[in-house]
This record gives structure tokens, sequence and C-alpha cells, in this order.
């Protein structure tokens, strides 16, 4: 099996480690070189305060610590929302004047009298430092390709046992893992497929593909090639909008004819191929960001991002998007730059068509597949004869929170 690990180049973290221990030149000229006077050491040691936790020591920043006072005049522990407005409250005035800290706990007076509590395993969970130590530690992506999706071998899933959060962590803890999930034992309708989705996810996405719940045939209902029985080349959903739909349920209802095969590639496994292969191209793709549009009569949606998006943390790419038929007229990138992007861009092209890349099956009526789109890219074959798809857009909002209410982290 494969575990994901794309690091990329950040060095503007390092800029911010370092510059929080050296202080500018009065120029307001930073110089890595200086070394670090007793005066800014004794800064440093009043502005930041050493915890020692069981396995390990954290600084914090004394206004990250006064802004996260979770006592009841600061945090509504019902609403789950601050209570005070902290710009009243920080000022550089404000210090620490006494600490304790205890096995579990951290406990502050500070020089205007208030008093905080914070439990050291909060604080591991919820600071930047602590989230980068245990980054290691947290459950991996499986990526895969041909070979590994069809020597998986899971136990299916079927819809009536969704009713036990057992069986639903299992569909949340897929989806994170492998980025689909298929639900098996669907009565092979309409009404059907939006249960399984209500289920899992609580709600559905009106589009202007369906309010909740979208079909595809060969009718040409849309301005969409989806919409056709013509074959459909790798992409992700919904790059013009300002945030891709999270998940796409499918669930065939209705096929008696050839082809037509659902073809899926696990985006983050051609991330981790590109950015061994053409590390140059990867970096590009990172950091360009190209438009992508979509025209219907009353609408015409229009967003911009790059092919590869990474958490802040972690550096591991969240979201692949790619869709060559939507991009819209290339307007973000200068005449001077537009020969390197084409370049990249078939370098990443050629990676998603490898054929040893794909998982590819037939949608059968009774079997709903459900997957990531900020992940997966899917494509059909053509076919002929009769092919209805229904399905419909979960939001990537909803997918994170429920996934999370099952224990699972999506974007840690
Ligand atoms: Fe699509
Ligand atoms: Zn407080």
């Amino acid at each position: 099996m494969l575990v994901f690990s794309l690091l990329p180049k950040r060095p503007h973290l390092l800029f911010l480690h370092l510059s929080k221990y050296v202080k500018p030149h009065s120029c307001g000229i930073t110089s890595l070189n200086s070394p670090i006077s007793t005066s800014a050491m004794k800064e440093k040691n009043l502005k930041y305060l050493k915890v020692q936790m069981p396995n390990t020591i954290l600084e914090f920043h004394h206004f990250w610590l006064r802004d996260h006072c979770r006592c009841p005049a600061c945090y509504n522990s019902v609403t789950c929302q601050r209570n005070i407005d902290i710009m009243d409250i920080i000022s550089d005035d404000l210090t620490i004047k006494n600490k304790k800290i205890t096995e579990d706990r951290l406990q502050i007076t500070w020089s205007d009298g208030h008093e905080s509590s914070y439990s050291l395993n909060w604080l591991k969970n919820n600071s930047y430092e602590g989230k980068n130590q245990q980054k290691n530690e947290k459950r991996r992506r499986v990526l895969w390709n041909k070979t590994i999706v069809n020597q998986l071998n899971l136990p299916p899933i079927v819809q009536s046992q969704l009713k036990n959060d057992e069986t639903m962590r299992e569909v949340y803890d897929r989806l994170f893992r492998y980025g689909f999930v298929k639900i098996e034992q669907v009565p092979p309708d309409r009404e059907s497929t939006l249960n399984v989705a209500n289920q899992i996810f609580l709600r559905t996405c009106n589009t202007v593909f369906g309010n909740g719940l979208w079909e595809i045939g060969n009718n040409f209902d849309h301005k969409d090639t989806g919409y056709t029985s013509a074959s459909l080349d790798l992409h992700t959903d919904t790059t013009y909008f300002t945030e891709a739909i999270g998940n796409l349920v499918f669930h065939c209802i209705d096929y008696n004819g050839t082809g037509g095969e659902s073809i899926y590639v696990d985006g983050f496994f051609v991330a981790q191929e590109l950015k061994m292969k053409d590390p140059e191209a990867y970096d590009f793709l990172s950091r360009t960001e190209i438009e992508s549009e979509y025209i219907e009569p009353n609408h015409h949606f229009v967003s911009k991002g790059p092919c590869f998006r990474h958490h802040p943390i972690s550096g591991e790419v969240e979201q692949i998007r790619f869709n060559l038929l939507d991009r819209a007229p290339l307007a973000t990138l200068p005449q001077t730059e537009v020969e390197q992007y084409y370049h990249h861009l078939r370098s990443l092209t050629s990676i998603i068509k490898q054929k040893e890349n794909e998982f590819v099956c037939r949608l059968s009526p009774g079997t709903v597949m459900i997957f990531d789109n900020f992940r997966l890219l899917h494509g059909r074959n053509a076919y002929q004869g009769t092919r209805i798809v229904t399905g419909c857009y979960i939001s990537r909002s909803d997918y994170v929170s429920r996934a999370k209410t099952f224990g699972i982290e999506l974007s840690a």
C-alpha cells in the first residue's frame, strides 16, 4: 500500500518560524544572520510561554492563549462560540502574571486579573505546533492505481446497514482512505438514490442540474457533454464553482446497452507521480490559477484556482481541480508563461491518462457510487442503448462536517 506524503517547498513558513525570534532592524529589514540579542531573547520570553506536555514542549504566544481562553466568560460552551471581542482585550500591556502547569492543565493569571485554565491535550490538538507534531501519527490516505484498487477487496456495505453508527463510520473512513465508497442493495429508482444521499450526508445541493437530484441520459437536457452518449475524458466536476462540489453520488437506475463503463483515477496518486517525475510541472500547476466556466441560459459560472491545493500545515495535497473542457479563456497568465503552462499541463495529462492508473467499473442498478470530487477524477466510455444515471451533489462543507461527527478529520 502506498501512503501519502507530498510536502511542497514552503519557504514562507520557515521565514515565519525564524521571524518570531529575530527582531527587525529599525529600517524594517530583517537580517536572518544577526545574532539574537539578549533583549530580543527577553522579549521572546515575555511573549511566548513554554508548556511541558507529556511527550513534548510547545510554545504559545500569549495573545493566542488569551484568545483561546475557554472559561464561561470568554466562551459559550452551549453555542460553541466566543463570548468576547478579543480586540477589546489584546494589547501590548497584556502579560502573564502567574502560571501553573499541573499534570494535565495549564493555569494562567493575566495582568488584568483574568484567570484562564486549559487542558494540555486541548492545546496540543488545537494549535499549529501541536497539529504539526501529530501530522505523522494521523490516519493516512491510501493512494491507488489500477493494481492497488483492484486488490482492495472491501466487504460490501448495504443500505440497510447504514442505520448503525459503526457502518456510517466505515462509509466515511472509506471515503477518506480511498476517495470512494459503494452502497449496495439500493432500490434502482430516483427516490432511493436521494434517500441514500440524505441518510449519509443529511442533505444534498441544489444546482442547475437539479434540485437535490439530477438524471443523466442521452437527452441533452443541459448544454453539457455529460448529457450525451459520447465518451467523457477524466475530469473533476464544477471547477467553475467558487468551491467545487465535495462528493458526487452516482446511481445507474437503468442500463440496457453496450459500453458506458465508468472510469475513476486517484488524483492524489497522480499528484504524487507528477511531483516525483516532473517537480517543476507540479510546482507550476500548484501555484498557477486557471479560470473555468459554465454557461447556459441565465447562468454564467466562473471561478479560478490551481490544479493542486495543499493543506497549510501538512503540505498534503487536498484538492485536484482538473477539467480541460470547462476551462475559460486563458487570461490569468501572461503570454510569456503560456508555453510553460501547456507544457506542464501535458505532463499532468499524460499521467492522468495512463491506463494503469484507471479503476474501471460498470455502474449497475442497485449500487450507489459515492466519490470525493476533490480527489478522484471521473470519466466514462461511450455507450449505445439506454443508460440512465441519477445522482446528486454533496457540498464539501457538509462532507467535512459529517465526517468529523464520526471522528474523521478530513482537513487536519
Ligand atoms: Fe462529471
Ligand atoms: Zn476567560
